[in-house]
């Protein structure tokens, strides 16, 4: 299989100047499978100074980004200036930014139009939440997210990471199970293989993230559609070393 499996942390609003170090030491210190791509998600204040301490083989996301290069928008950062400082990455569309800032498919799209053309790869997050999951409609919100994003990516898949992160697996300690994930990550890439063309559908890289640990990490990772993690809370421990080498 050609797609390299990537690890990504999103600290969220988490850590300050100590705990920064402490968790850098442990990337730097500890023995990282070379086989697996890593990304930390960091926040904005603190990207600039975090790519100056991190090894080279840990790559730096901002957590979200505005839709335009400069201007008035009064505490906005954008994608030019994650560039600036050195990042290579952004998240867009977590769900918390959806639902706690209210942030709807047609923004999320500009914004991955935007941090694209700005030469940023993308993190871009998609998921249902537990109302919609026992409702049946998985697929159908999951696809509805993906299908509003893609005028937004063009030809630039080659940049895009798809993170599939079910709402209610979202630091709630209840992670899918490894069939549940699977068949949802085979149902995107069966919905981009009709939907867009059967290249992307194979090289896209579909992340799980909600609730993932080093505990169930090896299982998870065995699917044949998981190709990586997007990982919260466990990111911010030394755990998360070990969930990038329990991947291979
Ligand atoms: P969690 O968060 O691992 O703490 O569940 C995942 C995420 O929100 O990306």
């Amino acid at each position: 299989m050609s797609r390299k499996f990537i690890v990504g942390g999103n600290w969220k609003m988490n850590g300050d100047t100590d705990q920064i170090v402490e968790i850098v030491k442990n990337l730097t210190q500890l023995p990282l499978d070379p086989n697996v791509e890593i990304v930390i998600g960091i926040p904005s204040i603190y990207v600039a100074y975090v790519k100056s301490i991190v090894p080279n083989n840990v790559a730096v996301a901002a957590q979200n980004c505005w839709k335009a290069a400069k201007g008035a928008f009064t505490g906005e950062i954008s994608a030019p200036m994650i560039k600036d400082v050195g990042a290579e990455w952004v998240i867009l569309g977590h769900s918390e930014r959806r639902i706690i800032f209210n942030e709807e498919d047609d923004l999320i799209a500009a914004k991955v139009a935007h941090a694209l053309e700005s030469g940023l790869k993308v993190i871009a997050c998609v998921g249902e939440t537990l109302e919609q999951k026992d409702s049946g409609i998985t697929e159908e919100v999951v696809t509805k997210q993906i299908k509003a994003l893609v005028p937004a990516i063009g030809n630039n898949w080659q940049n895009v990471v798809l993170a599939y992160e079910p709402v209610w697996a979202i630091g709630t300690g209840k992670t899918a199970t490894p069939q549940q994930a699977q068949e949802v990550h085979a149902a995107i890439r069966s919905w981009l293989s009709t939907n867009v063309s059967s290249d992307v559908a194979e090289n896209i890289r579909i992340q799980y993230g909600g609730s993932v640990t080093a505990a169930n990490a090896t299982e998870l990772a065995a699917c044949a559609d998981i190709d990586g993690f997007l990982v919260g809370g466990a990111s911010l421990k030394p755990e998360f070393v070990d969930i990038i080498n329990s991947c291979n």
